[in-house]
């Protein structure tokens, strides 16, 4: 838990404000004054993550803890026999949820409201581990949210309580087929199509034609990084961007209008994120020699991570980059233009710089790429070592709940060449990754051919130490 805070280098809960009063006591007033203010203002973005509730409850206590009695066996039968704080601990592990440091009855992933109501925040999918390791703006990659909601919808029926935004939503629409990605795109597109631009609610039949697809969610230290957001990067960053995911019909336009400082905030803390550097020991002749690779083969598109420090945020067109295509496919010229001339995009007219009708993908800055594993914008690639090994990517791998693979850099996976045999039950289908699958192929990317496996070798090395 210090480790926690000591990464994020803010003070945390209460004792901010006495550590701001104190810095403020004891410094002359003037530029260090503004300095502090928004370091003030960047930890009440966190604090407000953990603590407001921006959507409407997910479920109470009383059926978060009963969530155990419908899983599939042994699971159950071993929940059934472990105490009750066990139990709570394997709830957490299906589900990928986090204790939060403050209080490890509740998970960093859900604000708990003063009835006891957990509230689904940005943290579900923006805050995970890596190696057991809680790093500020490190995506959930263990988040299993189909999975949680279907549980939860059969304590909901048992114990006759309502059903929320997410039990009703995902019989509409998949939440996400495979642990630790989400249709989040997607949900984003059907809420907006319900809005115009001032955020109001229209009448408008729902869409049956989406293409739906998992994707995984990108590290928030890149932030700083980028002017524009998301993988074919069509979204101009701010605050209002970040609000999107918001847009449940309870939320109305005034709403939006009157959470803004809050985002402002929230904007602040993700401008302060900084990636964190790789753990182990680095072969530093070795790494020499890889950022050597790394400069003729790999910089163009990504980057210098040495000063000077350049990243060219770089769209590169589908069939050069050659990775999966639905992400590509799945947004039409129009919804981009919706989306940056309402609300969120500042009402941004500037169609003629051909943002909302990209050719591909942006090649990602690679700030922290050993923890932000898996890898591609759809997860599909476990760990570096693949990345550089194209034809080695394995079809169907799963992961380890927590395990980290030094050597190759990544996840620590068990590789198959298809799913088992027998039945599964959907929650442990959503374990395995099937780059079989729509939407979640592994293929492209084939820049590293070019090496030999020394030069693989040193690269690998260098992208440690970024
Ligand atoms: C259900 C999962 C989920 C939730 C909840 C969620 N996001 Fe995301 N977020 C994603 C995914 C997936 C992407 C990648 C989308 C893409 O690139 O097309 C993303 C992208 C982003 C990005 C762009 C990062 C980049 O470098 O392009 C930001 C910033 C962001 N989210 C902020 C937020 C904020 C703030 C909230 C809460 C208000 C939030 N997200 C809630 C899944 C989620
Ligand atoms: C022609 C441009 C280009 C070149 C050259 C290139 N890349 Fe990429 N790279 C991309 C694009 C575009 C993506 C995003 C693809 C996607 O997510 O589908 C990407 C994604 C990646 C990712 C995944 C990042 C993440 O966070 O998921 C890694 C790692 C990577 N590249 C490493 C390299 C290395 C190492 C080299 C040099 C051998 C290299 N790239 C050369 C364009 C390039």
């Amino acid at each position: 838990m210090k480790a926690f805070r000591d990464e994020r280098g803010l003070p945390r809960g209460a004792g901010w404000l006495v550590s701001v009063m104190l810095l403020l006591a004891c410094q002359p007033v003037g530029s260090s004054l503004a300095v502090e203010t928004q370091d003030s203002r960047a930890a009440q973005g966190w604090k407000l993550l953990r603590s407001r509730a921006y959507l409407p409850p997910d479920f109470d206590q009383e059926i978060f803890d009963e969530l155990w009695t419908t899983w599939e066996q042994p699971l159950r039968g071993r929940a059934e026999k472990a105490s009750p704080q066990e139990r709570h601990q394997m709830a957490m592990q299906r589900y990928g949820l986090l204790p939060d440091p403050e209080n490890r009855a509740h998970s960093l992933q859900y604000v708990v409201d003063k009835n006891g109501l957990w509230i689904m925040s940005c943290l579900a999918c923006h805050q995970g581990q890596v190696n057991g390791r809680t790093i500020p703006g490190l995506p959930n990659t263990n988040y299993a949210l189909e999975t949680l909601t279907e549980d939860v919808r059969l304590v909901k029926v048992r114990q006759r309580k309502p059903f929320g935004q997410m039990d009703i939503g995902s019989l509409f629409l998949p939440l996400g087929t495979t642990n630790g990605t989400t249709n989040a795109v997607m949900f984003g597109v059907a809420l907006m199509r319900h809005r115009n631009a001032e955020l109001e609610i229209v009448p408008r039949a729902p869409r049956f034609d989406l293409i739906h697809h998992d994707m995984d969610a990108p590290p928030w230290w890149h932030y700083q990084r980028r002017t524009h957001l998301y993988a074919d990067g069509f979204a101009p960053k701010g605050h209002r961007m970040l609000m999107q995911f918001l847009l449940v019909k309870e939320n109305e336009p005034a709403t939006f209008r009157q959470w803004e400082d809050d985002f402002r905030m929230i904007e602040s803390w993700l401008q302060t994120l900084k990636p964190p550097r790789w753990p182990w020991a680095i072969d530093r002749p070795l790494a020499d020699k890889g950022r050597v690779v790394f400069g003729t083969h790999c910089a163009t598109c990504h980057g210098r991570y040495e000063s000077p420090v350049a990243y060219p945020e770089k769209m590169i067109a589908i069939d050069e980059v050659g990775t999966d295509r639905t992400r590509f496919k799945s947004l039409t010229v129009q919804e981009r233009l919706d989306l940056n001339q309402s609300w969120f995009g500042n009402f941004n007219r500037e169609t003629d710089d051909g943002r909302a009708n990209p050719i591909g993908y942006v090649a990602p800055p690679l700030d922290g790429l050993w923890a932000s594993a898996p890898y591609l914008h759809n997860g599909s690639v476990a760990t570096l070592w693949h990345i550089l090994h194209p034809t080695e990517r394995p079809t169907v791998w799963q992961r380890t709940p927590t395990g980290y693979d030094q050597q190759r850099v990544g996840l620590e996976i068990t590789e198959f060449q298809s799913l088992p045999p027998g039945k599964l039950s959907a929650a442990e289908r959503r374990t395995y990754f099937d780059t079989s699958k729509p939407g979640k192929s592994a293929a492209g990317h084939d820049f590293p051919d070019a090496l030999d496996e020394e030069e693989k070798a040193a690269l690998l090395e260098y992208l440690k130490t970024l």
